[in-house]
């Protein structure tokens, strides 16, 4: 027997009114905010992301789909959304459109990492880009909008964490003094011994103890900002504390993706920390200049869908129901078989949702059919009732039947 691949699940209908609940809100949330959706294709040439979320991090290094079509390209299936819709902003020419572009995408997502709770190898995200836009206000907004998204689905307990990782001019000298740093130690972790020249800032978010120790202690990226990043800073808490957006200053957090510059933040239920991130974001003032575009800053934000739907669920929030049908149709005899076909359509069509009872099913059987499915109306046709042009009208609940003639079903279920 199959299954589905490691790390991969299927969405059963009893866990779809979890989607549907979270859909509803992002519908809502972006139309408030301003944004447009776009799909980009599931796959993308495999050097956009190499070049964007950056050759060494784990993410190009160990976790993408990557294959070799058979024209001889490198495809890859996105591993992040971001990168895509930059691509797609320089290629459909949007830099000339009023700016900021505010995108939003729902979207599978695949990487090969190793599957636990929350976490698989192709997952759903909901992610926004605003592009085209440098002021602080946008990153407040961002922020803001990814705060109200979880309130209005009920999560409580949340905290935002926010740091500033600078920009092309002051990260640098960021970089060396990190270098200089854990210089002075020789027990660093194999991964970390090499991110120390490939992409020092990640030891700071390193899982490992041993590591979380020195990372606690490293200078901080906020002390080395440069004068025009400081201001930036400074403004967005401002903005921040002015929505009353309550946030904590966490100088470790550095992001799994090269692109960003100065905002980052992740979304955490408080209990748990980062190992249970349910959104994260950042400012990527430089990736669409690194794409080929002219310079343009943009910023976005992304969360899991399975990762809001396990928090909804641990913290016992229920979700609307989707409604089921409201009649099974059922029969007995040959001639009341087609009766109960054309009725079923003739009800659809009035956009009352009904069941055809099919096969061999007596009476009996189809009424604890329509019991199962939790209907709360059968409408039951034998050789009489077509004869006479009636139908039997069943209350499932209160067990009450009435007999009427089959014109007026409509209304009387109206
Ligand atoms: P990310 O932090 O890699 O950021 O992913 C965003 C969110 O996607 C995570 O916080 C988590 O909820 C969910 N997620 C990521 N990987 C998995 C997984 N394997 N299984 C389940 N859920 C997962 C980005 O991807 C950036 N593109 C976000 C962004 C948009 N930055 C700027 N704009």
């Amino acid at each position: 027997m199959f299954q589905a691949a490691r790390g991969t699940a299927d969405i059963l209908p009893s866990e779809q009114p979890y989607w549907r609940y979270v859909e509803k809100a992002i519908t809502e949330i972006t139309g408030l905010y301003g944004y447009q959706r776009i799909d980009t294709p599931v796959f993308e040439d495999t050097g956009l992301f190499g070049r964007s979320v950056g050759e060494y991090t784990d993410i190009v290094q160990k976790e993408m789909y990557t294959f070799e079509d058979l024209g001889g390209k490198s495809m890859t299936l996105r591993p992040e959304g971001t990168a895509p819709v930059c691509r797609a902003y320089l290629e459909h020419g949007m830099q000339n459109l009023p700016q900021p572009v505010k995108l939003y995408y729902l979207a599978p997502l695949f990487r090969y990492e190793r599957p636990q709770a929350g976490r698989y190898r192709q997952h759903y995200q909901f992610g926004y880009e605003a592009i085209g836009e440098a002021d602080p206000a946008l990153d407040a907004e961002v922020i803001d909008m990814a705060w109200q998204l979880y309130r209005s689905l009920g999560l409580a307990n949340l905290s935002l964490q926010l740091n500033s990782i600078g920009c092309k001019a002051c990260r640098p000298a960021y970089l060396a003094a990190l270098k200089d740093y854990y210089a002075g130690y020789d027990n660093l972790c194999k991964d970390c011994k090499a991110r120390l020249e490939k992409n020092p800032l990640r030891l700071l978010d390193c899982k490992q103890a041993s590591c979380q120790g020195m990372a606690e202690s490293a200078p901080r990226g906020t002390e080395h900002l440069c004068k025009a990043c400081t201001a930036h800073f400074s403004q967005l808490k401002e903005y921040l504390e002015l929505l009353q957006i309550p946030f904590s200053l966490n100088h470790r957090l550095v992001r799994g993706l090269d692109y960003y510059t100065r905002t980052v933040f992740e979304i955490q239920p408080e209990e748990e920390g980062g190992q249970s991130t349910i959104g994260g974001g950042g400012r990527y003032d430089d990736l669409i200049e690194e794409l080929g575009g002219k310079p343009t800053p943009g910023i976005g934000f992304a969360t899991g869908i399975e990762r809001i739907i396990l928090n909804l669920k641990k913290q016992g929030l229920t979700v609307p129901e989707t409604p089921g049908p409201r009649v099974v149709v059922a029969f007995m005899g040959e001639k009341a078989r087609e009766e109960a076909i054309k009725l079923a359509a003739r009800l659809r069509r009035t956009g009352i949702s009904a069941i055809a009872a099919a096969g061999e099913k007596s009476l009996k059987a189809q009424l604890r059919q329509a019991n199962a499915l939790n209907v709360p109306y059968a409408v039951i046709i034998g050789e009489d009732e077509v004869k006479a042009g009636t139908v039997t009208l069943r209350d499932m609940a209160g067990a009450r039947q009435e007999t009427l003639a089959s014109a007026d079903l409509e209304e009387r279920l109206k």
